[in-house]
């Protein structure tokens, strides 16, 4: 199986994302933490980019189409499917994803949506700040990252209803019962899955 995730801000992608690729064996690529992992070890990609992450802004798409198309070459290499989570965030990532996917004959086959509100996802962002000192978490960023997914990603979501795969699951609700809701959705739709 083959999972895009596409979620606001807090609303779960990195966590459920971890219990999709663990249920059912597929690789993670999660874009936010490849950044992350290059600001903190300092990297020259690193360097470039750690001004954008802390502004919560977009970071150049070839950088993060380049993360993506190794992550997809990779998890084929593996013989495995994917969790991808952070790409698309623009209607142009979505339609250069899908470039790459085609090419490497590694298309997505669910695009996975967490659906949650605002208020809820700047608490649990405020509520992680305490914790883990994420350059962006911050309410003046927070905000800012939301606005964005609200104006610019969200409207990607048709794209994916057009292609007949996507999947809404209400995020909104204690953690194990988002878990339980996403694995039970996808099981579904992998056995409407033909093999391949
Ligand atoms: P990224 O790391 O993807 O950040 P994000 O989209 O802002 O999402 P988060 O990681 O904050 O939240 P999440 O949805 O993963 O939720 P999580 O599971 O962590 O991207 C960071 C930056 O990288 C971007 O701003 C951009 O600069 C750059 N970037 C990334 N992709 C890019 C792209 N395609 N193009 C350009 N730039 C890109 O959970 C959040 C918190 O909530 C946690 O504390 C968790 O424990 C808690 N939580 C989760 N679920 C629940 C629940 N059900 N109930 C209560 N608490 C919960």
């Amino acid at each position: 199986m083959r999972v895009l995730m596409i979620a606001p801000p807090g609303a779960g992608k990195g966590t459920q994302g971890a219990v999709v690729a663990e249920h059912f064996g597929l690789d993670r690529i999660t874009i936010g933490d490849l950044l992350r992992r290059n600001v903190a070890e300092d990297t020259e990609l690193g360097r470039r980019v750690q001004p954008t992450l802390a502004r919560g802004e977009l970071v150049p798409d070839d950088i993060v189409l380049e993360l993506t198309r190794q992550g997809l070459a990779a998890a084929k290499a593996a013989g495995r499917g994917y969790v991808l989570d952070g790409v698309p965030r623009t209607m142009a990532q979505a339609l250069a994803a899908y470039r790459i996917g085609l090419r490497l004959r590694m298309t997505a086959d669910v695009a996975l949506h967490l659906a949650a509100d605002d208020d809820e996802l700047l608490r649990r962002l405020l509520n992680r700040a305490g914790t883990e000192h994420r350059a962006d978490d911050n309410e003046p960023v927070i905000r800012q990252r939301l606005r964005f997914y609200r104006e610019v990603t969200e409207p990607v979501l048709q794209f994916y209803a057009r292609r007949r795969i996507l999947l809404t699951v209400d995020a909104q609700r204690p953690l194990e019962a988002v878990s339980a809701d996403v694995i039970a959705a996808l099981r579904e739709r992998a056995a409407g899955l033909a093999p391949r």
